[in-house]
């Protein structure tokens, strides 16, 4: 499928919503696709190498704060953690989301970022939607998981900035909370995004490593370690000596991030300012949002989903 008719095509066949009233998303492969077109672009072109590596993740889990990590431990030896490219650039620029900036104009894609090797990028596609290359190569994938009432919280605060139709109303949140809860939204439903990859690293562990954002807060020297070995750049005896792990810690912590001109303002996505990927950063500020009622109903439908699955969230 390659031409803009053939989209249409399968646009009119695919159960359609309008997100927040406004912005079309196709259910297309068991998940709600709001940028299709440069979708099936990725799947009909990208070509991982054995080498590249590949940050997945459903919107608002630490995708950044992975990419800034990843980042670190891949080219630490290539500058000092002092003269960092993340001092200068959000981490989006210096690892690029696939389907969303380098295939974002499907007729022009952005082919130069595809140049370096080896590669590294991100994807918010579910398992089940990857282009071929990536599941059959030896490319390696790292996936970041959240517990998702702050997957919630977070993506609903980030929505009320982003929304140039202004159609996002702070009153709506109740309406959002049961689209989330029925999976409408952007590269919902979250349990299947979340189990299609957990299931993946049960089963190729060399390949998929899953991470959550809540054990990379509790000890994220442990699961720093764990990613370098992932990754094939363990950490030597001298440089945990010298101790790179904690600078590289707090170089990718959020305080030392949002102070990141590059950070404040800017866009690296032509619809998100790059400041709106720094909020908190916390563990459990949905107690601050959700009431009783919305928390025990959440809780009984993810205990529901999640069921059988062997992953506790
Ligand atoms: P909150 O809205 O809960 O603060 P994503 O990068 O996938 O869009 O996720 C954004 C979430 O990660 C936001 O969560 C954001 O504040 C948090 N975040 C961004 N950078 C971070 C960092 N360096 N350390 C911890 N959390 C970070």
């Amino acid at each position: 499928m390659n031409t803009k008719d053939d989209i249409q095509q399968l646009k009119s066949s695919l159960p359609k919503e309008l997100w927040f009233n406004s912005y079309p998303m196709y259910l297309y492969q068991n998940c709600w696709n709001i940028i299709l077109d440069s979708t099936i672009a990725c799947q009909n072109h990208f070509q991982a190498q054995d080498t590249d590596i590949i940050i997945a993740s459903i919107p608002k889990t630490g995708t950044t704060w992975l990419k800034a990590l990843l980042f670190s431990i891949f080219n630490r030896k290539n500058h000092p953690i002092s003269e960092s490219p993340l001092l200068k650039h959000n981490p989006h620029e210096l690892i690029p989301q696939l389907e969303s900036i380098i295939y974002e104009k499907p007729e022009n894609p952005n082919l130069s970022l595809l140049e370096i090797c080896p590669k590294l990028l991100g994807t918010h596609l579910p398992f089940q939607s990857l282009p071929t290359s990536i599941k059959h190569s030896n490319c390696k994938i790292i996936y970041v998981s959240r517990n998702p009432f702050d997957t919630f919280i977070s993506s609903w605060l980030f929505y009320l900035n982003y929304d140039e139709n202004e159609s996002v109303k702070s009153d709506m949140i109740e309406e959002y909370f049961g689209k989330f809860c029925e999976g409408k939204f952007p590269f919902g439903p979250f349990e299947d995004h979340v189990i299609g990859y957990w299931k993946e690293s049960l089963e190729r562990a060399e390949k998929v490593f899953f991470v959550k954002f809540e054990d990379l807060k509790a000890d994220p020297k442990v699961e720093l370690k764990k990613l370098a070995e992932f990754v094939g750049c363990p950490f030597s005896v001298d440089e945990e000596r010298e101790n790179v792990i904690d600078e590289i810690i707090k170089l990718c912590s959020i305080d030392k991030l949002k102070e990141v001109e590059a950070n404040k303002s800017g866009r690296v996505y032509s619809f998100i300012e790059n400041k709106w990927f720094f909020r908190k950063g916390e563990v459990g500020d949905w107690v601050n949002y959700l009431s009783p009622l919305m928390v025990e109903r959440f809780k009984k439908i993810m205990d529901e989903k999640f069921a059988g699955s062997g992953l506790e969230i």
